[in-house]
């Protein structure tokens, strides 16, 4: 639907603070995905106001993390939320290239309000060694804010796609699936 994925709604939707801490909750669920005690570098990509990426950041201590979205409002709150843990910036994913790489990053949630994921997958894999993609799973009639839907066989033609894994949402009936991609 139009409008739904401008900046200027994730700016107001995150400004106003309607996006809770429960958003916290799934980020949770992909802590096994990382290594515990190692000092990797990991890059939060579409991180709303941090919520989720604080919940990693609180775990895993020796990893340096950084995470990014395209909404101004968004990362102001988040860096006066979390700042002193996680390094936030703002970046577009259709616009800006990453100055650096990382061990792992993370789009988390993201990819359903994006056009051309594959296209978005193929670029941040090239700035990583594992990329964890986060998605709603055979979601049957489209959230009106979501623009594609994914399956098993999303992505199957990516040779660095080693693994899916569906899960519960936490809180919610719906389900999840999460892509690890590693070069
Ligand atoms: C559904 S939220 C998920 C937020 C977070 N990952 C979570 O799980 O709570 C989607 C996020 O993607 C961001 N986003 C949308 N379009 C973007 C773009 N073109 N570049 C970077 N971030 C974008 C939004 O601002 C929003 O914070």
């Amino acid at each position: 639907m139009k409008g739904f994925n401008t900046k200027s709604r994730w700016n107001k939707l995150l400004r106003t603070g309607a996006w809770g801490k429960e958003r916290g909750e799934f980020h949770k669920k992909i802590l096994k995905y990382l290594p515990k005690n190692k000092e990797i570098t990991v890059l939060d990509i579409g991180c709303a106001v941090g919520h989720g990426t604080i919940e990693l950041a609180k775990k895993l201590k020796k990893a340096k993390f950084e995470a990014c979205d395209f909404s101004n409002d968004g990362i102001k709150k988040a860096k006066g939320l979390y700042g002193k843990k996680i390094k936030f910036f703002v970046h577009d994913v259709y616009k800006d290239k990453l100055k650096k790489k990382y061990d792992y990053i993370l789009i988390i949630e993201t990819l359903e309000h994006l056009k051309n994921p594959k296209k978005i997958v193929k670029k941040y894999l090239k700035s990583c060694k594992i990329l964890l993609v986060s998605v709603p799973y055979k979601e049957k009639e489209l959230w009106k804010e979501h623009i594609n839907r994914f399956d098993e066989s999303s992505f199957r033609d990516f040779k660095e796609l080693i693994k899916r894994v569906i899960f519960r949402k936490p809180g919610s009936d719906m389900k999840l699936i999460l892509y690890i991609f590693e070069k």
